[in-house]
């Protein structure tokens, strides 16, 4: 069990800078993802923790100690990587005891730790085999069942299930979360794929461009996500965003489309800056066939997906890309206009220069 607190991190790589200035703690016990586009430096991030790379400003901290200087093996944070970097020549438990061999621990040590570790990821009847011989989420356990027995205070992943297929990925996301609770060892994990970070994190830490988006629980971000760049990244299909300018008085807004063509916006905007240029952003679940004459607008469907319990709607207006996810399976066929009303307590504005989210008066948050 640990905390880590990263105090003004920086990284360079001779001219280039892969991380800034970060700053970021991690809480004991917890569970926290590393979230963001390929290239945004989350790698560099965890290297940097387990040290394996150097940091060029700033500190790492390990339960209140400094550890900058000290080598990857002194940190007691054991790491899993995406390639699983298993010994081909070794069996799982060899392999699995290979770090405490180091250690120079005793025989009998060696094995009853290894035994318990493989009890604990269903390895017991594999000990014996080689790497080649298992399937590959049979070799990712095995790269955990490595970590595990070292009972570190610290797990860092990076990208563990991407090499596996769709299936499998479900599976370990589900062993990897109950390993967390049972064990409740404070892990690092990181991922650029968006669901694994919804469905498994205590907290996401959403990255671009080698600093922090934004920090939150997964319900947080998804449901008010403070830069254009989190509403997309989070989601699927990504929320639904409508360029155009606010129009009309503060109390009775509506948002101008590029189209010159207007939807009424009775309440969101409530007390925002009319002559405001904004996306306005709308998951495709608060989206529905209208009925009533409520806020809403009109789209040709091009594409209908049916996804068994679901429909999605794919369609345009002013140019934006618009899909509707709706429960069941409506009758609307390709070629054909909708109107589709909007859930207004659902909807998010950003400006559109810098991408920060507006935030509506309390009046309209409460209506
Ligand atoms: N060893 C290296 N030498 C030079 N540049 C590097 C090195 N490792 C990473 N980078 C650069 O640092 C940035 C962050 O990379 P990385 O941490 O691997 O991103 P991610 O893991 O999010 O895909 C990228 O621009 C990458 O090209
Ligand atoms: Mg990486």
């Amino acid at each position: 069990m640990a905390t880590i607190s990263m105090r003004q991190l920086k990284k360079k790589y001779g001219a280039v800078v892969a991380i800034p200035d970060l700053s970021l703690e991690v809480k004991d016990g917890e569970f926290l993802i590393l979230v963001g586009p390929s290239g945004c430096g989350k790698s560099t991030l965890l290297r940097m923790l387990a040290g394996l790379e150097s940091v060029t400003g700033g500190d790492i901290a390990i339960d209140d100690e400094v550890v900058n200087d000290q080598m990857p093996r002194q940190r007691d944070i054991a790491m899993v990587f995406q390639s699983y970097a298993l010994y081909p020549h070794m069996t799982v438990g060899q392999n699995m005891g290979f770090s405490l061999k180091l250690d120079k621990c005793s025989k009998a040590e060696i094995k009853e730790r290894v035994a318990a570790a493989a009890d604990i990821l269903a390895l017991t009847p594999l000990l014996e085999r080689k790497p080649a011989q298992l399937s590959g989420g049979q070799r990712q356990r095995v790269a955990m069942g490595r970590a595990i027995v070292r009972d570190p205070k610290v797990f860092l992943f990076d990208e563990p299930l991407s090499n596996l297929d769709a299936k499998l990925r479900v599976q370990m996301r589900a062993e990897i979360k109950s390993l967390h609770r049972r064990l409740k060892t404070t892990i690092v994990y990181v991922t650029h794929d968006q669901v694994e970070a919804m469905t498994m994190a205590d907290r996401i830490v959403v990255m671009s461009a080698g600093h922090i988006e934004q920090v939150g629980t997964p319900l947080d971000l998804y449901d008010r996500p403070m830069s254009r760049f989190v509403a997309e990244f989070l989601g699927s299909p990504s929320m639904n965003m409508l360029t155009g300018e606010l129009i009309g008085t503060s109390g009775a807004m509506a948002l101008k489309l590029d189209d010159g063509s207007t939807i009424a916006l009775p309440h969101a905007a409530t007390g925002m800056t009319p002559g405001t240029k904004v996306t306005m952003g709308i998951r495709p679940e608060h989206l529905s066939l209208a009925t009533g004459d409520g806020p809403g607008f009109e789209v040709e469907v091009d594409v209908t997906e049916p996804t068994g319990s679901d429909t999605l709607l794919i369609g345009g207006v002013a140019g934006c890309a618009i899909t509707c996810e709706i429960s069941g399976r409506p009758k609307v066929a390709p070629g054909q206009k909708v109107r589709l009303a909007i859930d207004e307590a659902h909807l998010h504005f950003f400006e559109q220069e810098s991408g920060r989210r507006i935030e509506a008066a309390d009046l309209a948050l409460a209506g």
